[in-house]
């Protein structure tokens, strides 16, 4: 009798908890995405804001800091720091024209961070956090599902079977296809493809709006890519990892630009 009991709760405890597990919202680019971010960032920086970085970060490198945005989310200090990891658009709406987040998003948090890092007054500490942060949310805003929609959080209430498990279409894009991928941060940030110096000069070009509005259209296409509930499985990779490896290059290679602009 006390066995039954007990299993009775212990079923009942791992429904509840798996429906409360199911609806978190996966948090960014997985660790790999960001750290790889990081390091390719760090291979386009000028040497003069390689040892500005390297003073305000104690010798800490991008791929390391780049994961801080989401440590502090278990911080509730930091509670304010939550909606600026995305920001919500309707399709063919653009940034400007878009009703925004009082509360902030991706732009107005890397404006924050730019700031904070060009304020002389602001203390080593503050711009030792805004940094990490401004890494970490120039990364977030290559993501195409953190530029999604805002009735599904982004992708976050898409739900998909990931190789025949519950998972979202925002988790699928955050960390699914890459850790399915199998490499490395290093080894992905090694492994980019090649491209000219002229193709790093016109990645650069424009400003964090037009990336944001250049994000939302890997983001419709996203969106475009499955259907509710769809098993999803080697294919899906097959089809979109190649826009998730440019992305991450286009990142690094974009955060480098904001870092360089930053450390003149
Ligand atoms: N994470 C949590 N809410 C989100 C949203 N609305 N869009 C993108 N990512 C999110
Ligand atoms: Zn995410
Ligand atoms: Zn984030």
């Amino acid at each position: 009798m006390k066995t039954f009991k007990l299993s009775y709760i212990l079923i009942i405890f791992l429904v509840i908890s798996s429906q409360v597990f199911a609806t978190v919202p996966s948090p960014n680019w997985g660790k790999t995405g960001h750290r790889t971010i990081g390091e390719i960032a760090n291979d386009y920086t000028k040497s003069k804001t390689k040892r500005k970085i390297a003073e305000i970060l104690d010798g800490q490198s991008l791929a390391l800091v780049s994961t801080f945005g989401d440590d502090i989310k278990s911080d509730s200090r930091y509670k304010n720091f939550n909606t600026m990891h995305y920001v919500n658009m309707p399709f063919g709406v653009k940034y400007e024209d878009s009703e925004k987040n009082a509360e902030g998003d991706l732009v107005t948090g890397i404006e924050k961070c730019k700031a904070v890092i060009l304020d002389k007054n602001a203390s080593k500490a503050d711009k030792a956090f805004y940094l990490k942060l401004l890494v970490h949310f120039v990364g977030d805003l290559h993501q195409p599902m953190h530029v999604g929609r805002a009735e599904d959080k982004g992708g976050n209430d898409i739900q998909v079977q990931w190789f025949g498990s519950g998972a979202n279409l925002h988790s699928v894009w955050d960390s699914k296809m890459i850790d399915g991928f199998e490499m490395t941060y290093t080894e992905l940030a090694n492994n980019t493809d090649k491209i000219s110096k002229e193709q790093v000069k016109f990645l650069q070009k424009g400003t964090i709006t037009d990336w944001v509005n250049e994000t939302q259209t890997f983001a419709v296409k996203a969106y475009a890519s499955v259907a509710v509930g769809e098993k999803l499985s080697y294919n899906y990779s097959y089809e979109n990892f190649e826009t998730v490896r440019s992305q991450l290059q286009k990142g690094g290679i974009r955060l480098a630009k904001v870092l360089n602009d930053l450390f003149l």
